[in-house]
């Protein structure tokens, strides 16, 4: 089973509601990236966006959170309609990413926890009972459209073999620099969520950029 998850990042955001329409029957989740120009070199959306889109569509938005201390607006963004929200490892202390998978939990959301390209999967381990994604970062966030870090492929299948050996219900989703090349590495890997942005939104057709990738 392949899940794919467009970023809305490199959507036309003033088209957002046709952009969503011309992928709603081929992508499976939304991918929202939300930055704050502290934990990444760059801002994006958040909030009021997302209460938009959640009018909307009725799919399953995956909110991506690329912010410090993400803990003190989980609850925000559980309200405005995510599906699942995801946060940083490096983006707080232990007792707040504890505290973010709570609050995520008690909303009764779907709760992931990503790590940079620098970052060891050794970081995600002690979470990785309590969560039900990982987000490998194939880039390094803050940028759509950047190219994929072909190395990070041994730390997705690392996650793979340490999710089956302790049998896990743990999904593994990528993102950044995901295209059909790219996909099928992953894929074969141990990735069974991708998330891609410029590959799909740039494309003429997006239903067939959306399936090139399952
Ligand atoms: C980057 C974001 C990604 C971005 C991916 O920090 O988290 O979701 O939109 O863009 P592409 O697919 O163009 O690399
Ligand atoms: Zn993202």
């Amino acid at each position: 089973m392949t899940l794919v998850a467009p970023s809305i990042l490199s959507a036309d955001f003033t088209e957002l509601g046709k952009d969503i329409i011309s992928i709603k029957d081929s992508a499976d989740w939304i991918h929202f990236d939300v930055m704050d120009g502290v934990f990444v070199p760059n801002i994006s959306v958040g909030v009021p966006v997302l209460k938009s889109l959640r009018r909307a569509t009725d799919m399953f938005i995956d909110v991506h959170l690329m912010i410090v201390e993400p803990q003190k607006i989980t609850k925000a963004f559980c309200d405005a309609g995510a599906d699942m929200v995801t946060a940083h490892v490096e983006a707080a202390e232990p007792d707040g990413i504890n505290e973010f998978i709570n609050i995520v939990k008690e909303n009764g959301k779907k709760v992931g926890l990503s790590i940079k390209p620098s970052t060891p999967v050794e970081y995600i381990l002690p979470y990785l009972d309590k969560i039900d994604m990982v987000l490998v970062m194939t880039v390094n966030p803050g940028f759509g459209g950047q190219k994929f870090i072909s190395p990070m492929l041994d730390k997705i299948s690392a996650l793979k073999k340490i999710i089956d050996e302790k049998n896990l219900n743990c999904l593994i989703e990528v993102d950044g620099g995901i295209n059909a090349e790219t996909a099928s590495l992953c894929r074969e890997s141990g990735a069974e969520v991708l998330v891609a942005g410029s590959y799909v939104f740039n494309a003429s057709d997006r239903a067939s950029a959306i399936a090139s990738l399952k």
